[in-house]
């Protein structure tokens, strides 16, 4: 049986969409249902239904083998978990934005304040380009900050770009590109190898990224990852 976390929200009918194109038949899984387990022994599988900030959390520690989730959240994360696919769905980027009138950084005092949900994106991009920043983590409605004074700069998602416009607001830059992942738990990777690398191969066969490409092997997305690869370099 493999258990697979889905991020409820926005990302929730495209991802079904997504396995039902790869065939999978989620007869009774809706997005109108207030249910958070849907048992489907005919695939050998069960889905839960998560907010998309707690998949890695569930992937990571084992209570899921997989789970399917923006980029924006693993980046912010940093969590110990493979990432052998991108999805290609729910496309977006993570940037920084101001009012209008305001975008340029001629007109910043020394410490500039920041609102957004991505506290630790926010403070590595900064910190890279050497400001210093005072972050305001808040839950949502982010675009509402600068409006009331609350802050000069905020990092959200951007995906059309309709709701800065409404509040007045311009994107100043763009600090990384988001699609949907598929992540694997450490241990399921190897104790499920077949199932999940089935799952992954049915899913990568009806998934394109952005760019058109088709993404590669299971590769590590995780603190692991990162370590290794800085040992490789040494
Ligand atoms: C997200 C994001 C922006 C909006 C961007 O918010 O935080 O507010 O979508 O989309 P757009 O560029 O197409 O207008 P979400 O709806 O997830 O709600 P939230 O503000 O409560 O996080």
């Amino acid at each position: 049986m493999l258990t697979i976390a889905l991020s409820k929200g926005k990302m929730l009918d495209l991802t079904l969409d997504v396995f039902r194109r790869a065939g999978y038949a989620l007869g009774s899984l809706s997005t109108e249902s207030r249910r958070l387990v849907f048992p489907c022994p005919e695939l050998g599988m069960t889905f839960l239904i998560v907010r998309p900030t707690d998949v890695p959390t569930y992937v990571e520690y084992g209570a899921a083998d997989v789970g399917i989730v923006g980029k924006d959240v693993l980046m912010e994360q940093d969590s110990d978990v493979y990432e052998p696919l991108d999805l290609g769905f729910g496309a977006c980027r993570i940037a920084v934005a101001a009012l209008k009138g305001q975008a340029s950084s001629d007109r910043l005092s020394s410490k500039i304040r920041v609102a957004t949900k991505y506290p630790k994106i926010t403070e590595r991009y900064f910190n890279q380009r050497g400001m210093s920043v005072e972050i305001v983590k808040l839950y949502g409605s982010i675009e509402l900050a600068p409006l009331v004074g609350l802050a000069d700069r905020i990092v959200d998602l951007v995906e059309t770009g309709n709701t800065l416009k409404a509040h007045h607001l311009v994107e100043v830059e763009c600090i990384a590109q988001s699609t949907a992942r598929l992540v694997v738990n450490r241990a399921s990777l190897k104790l499920k190898h077949a199932v999940v690398t089935a799952l992954i191969k049915k899913l990568r066969a009806v998934s394109r990224t952005p760019t058109g490409s088709r993404t590669s092997a299971p590769r590590k997305s995780s603190r692991g990852a990162r370590r290794t690869v800085r040992r490789t370099r040494k």
